[in-house]
């Protein structure tokens, strides 16, 4: 972009918003009605986005949605997502009945601490274990150093609860580590835990007199953070009910489980596995204001523990040939502080889950991502995906010719109906429809796409 223009725009983070645009406009060539958009703030005020972020222009919306149908632990939730991906609401929504229906999700969290980790070089690998043991004599004096960093969160019943010390004596530049354990309670904790560690680093090179400390920040493997959820799915609620299809409710299940033994076995096919699971964890941490990326490192990483990259799901026949499923996935996640608090729409979004705890908000989470899973695993297993996905690329190819309101349904469904997905088939259609041609605007929700369930329409979704 732009080659003859500098993007050394000196000064550009002290320049007012209309001056920043401006630079843009000048460097991008943007055209005056490009620029404007940078101009609709929508429910987050400039004052925030540029508090919240340097060289701020405007923010970027997203759609937000409910998914419904959630019962955890037997209290309904309705789940906030901020999502770009059509089907991915539906999925969940749908997946999150079948599981009602049967009984509801249940869910726990496993083990609730962050993880903090100082770097120790300039150690001879020789002198590594009675330095590790030196480390350990003083584990509990390390401890109240941490905990004494945040008295009030010792208060809340969190604090630094444990020490652990890890060796790399065959790395290129040997080195040992310090882990300490925090419980940061509803704080998602990279502040607390980067703080205690850069005051607890200071005792590293006291404790340890020859060495010196390299960094010191939190761990995104939260493998100490972790949550777990289950449901049952009967097995008469995997059946499409839009599609003929001589498969039992069972033989599916059986389909689901195999899918999953695909997903343990092959990383490559675990990689989309876990992109589905994350099609339900993302949308609701990004919509409660929670840092998506250290979600998403921790999950993967965390996938790969056993040293394969493998699913975070497991889907089982149960002896009556009902499907049981379970994940168990770390979750980095705050309800204070930052900009859960701050956002507006975050914390529109924790008020529509009733305030919950950051326990109890990762408890739905794990089951938002479990119900993706499932709703991907039953199209992938009985009608595939391209069907739905088809239903839902026909809507943006009618809005890209040009199709306003009830147009935008009518031309889908034609080319839907008439299995021509093409933009020269979606003009095609519709410039008959505004000609008043009738067989077009009566072409009804293929696929016995319900009318009350419009929205709902992705053939990779419906019972
Ligand atoms: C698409 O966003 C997600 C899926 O590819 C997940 C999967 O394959 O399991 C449908």
């Amino acid at each position: 972009m732009s080659s003859n223009k500098s993007s050394r725009l000196k000064g550009f983070f002290k320049l007012n918003r209309g001056a920043r645009i401006d630079l843009l406009r000048d460097f991008a060539s943007l055209p005056v009605d490009q620029a404007r958009v940078l101009g609709h703030d929508g429910a987050l005020s400039f004052e925030l986005a540029d508090l919240f972020i340097e060289n701020a222009v405007g923010s970027y919306p997203l759609p937000l949605g409910v998914a419904t149908n959630f019962k955890v632990n037997g209290v309904d939730y309705v789940v906030p997502m901020a999502v770009e991906e059509s089907s991915v609401v539906a999925a969940a929504s749908n997946a999150a009945r079948w599981v009602y229906e049967s009984g509801g999700f249940t869910a726990q969290i496993v083990s609730s601490l962050m993880i903090g980790q100082i770097q120790i070089l300039d150690i001879e690998p020789s002198g590594f274990e009675s330095a590790k043991a030196i480390l350990l004599s003083n584990a509990s004096e390390l401890i109240r150093i941490a905990n004494a960093v945040h008295p009030r969160l010792l208060m809340r019943g969190g604090g630094a609860k444990e020490i652990e010390v890890k060796l790399f004596p065959q790395a290129e530049v040997p080195f040992m580590v310090l882990h300490i354990a925090l419980d940061t309670r509803d704080a998602m904790g990279a502040n607390l835990v980067n703080t205690v560690c850069e005051r607890l680093a200071i005792e590293v090179e006291r404790l340890l007199p020859k060495s010196r400390v390299g960094l010191k920040i939190l761990s995104n493997l939260a493998d100490r953070k972790l949550f777990r959820a289950q449901c049952r799915v009967r097995s008469e609620f995997l059946k499409p009910k839009d599609v003929d299809s001589n498969l039992s409710g069972p033989q599916i299940a059986k389909r689901i489980h195999e899918a999953f033994v695909f997903a343990d076995s092959d990383p490559y096919r675990a990689t989309t596995h876990n992109k589905g699971i994350m099609n339900g964890i993302d949308p609701v941490v990004i919509a409660t204001g929670n840092d998506w990326r250290a979600v998403e490192a921790g999950c993967h990483a965390f996938a790969a523990r056993t040293g394969r990259y493998r699913s975070l799901s497991r889907w089982t026949v149960a002896q009556d040939g009902d499907l049981e499923g379970e994940i168990t996935v770390p979750l980095q996640l705050g309800t204070v502080g930052g900009v859960t608090r701050l956002h507006p729409m975050a914390k529109l979004s924790l008020e529509l889950l009733g305030s919950p705890d950051a326990a109890t908000l990762g408890k739905v989470i794990a089951c938002a991502g479990l119900a993706s899973n499932l709703a991907a695993l039953r199209a992938l297993t009985t009608t595939g995906i391209q069907r739905g996905h088809m239903k839902l690329h026909a809507k943006n190819l009618a809005l890209a010719a040009g199709a306003k309101g009830s147009e935008v349904e009518s031309v889908s469904n034609w080319m839907v109906s008439e299995r021509r997905v093409s933009v020269q088939a979606a003009e095609e259609a519709l410039s008959k429809l505004r000609a008043g041609d009738k067989a077009i605007e009566s072409v009804d929700s293929a696929d016995g796409v319900e009318a009350s369930d419009k929205n709902n329409q992705s053939g990779f979704l419906k019972a």
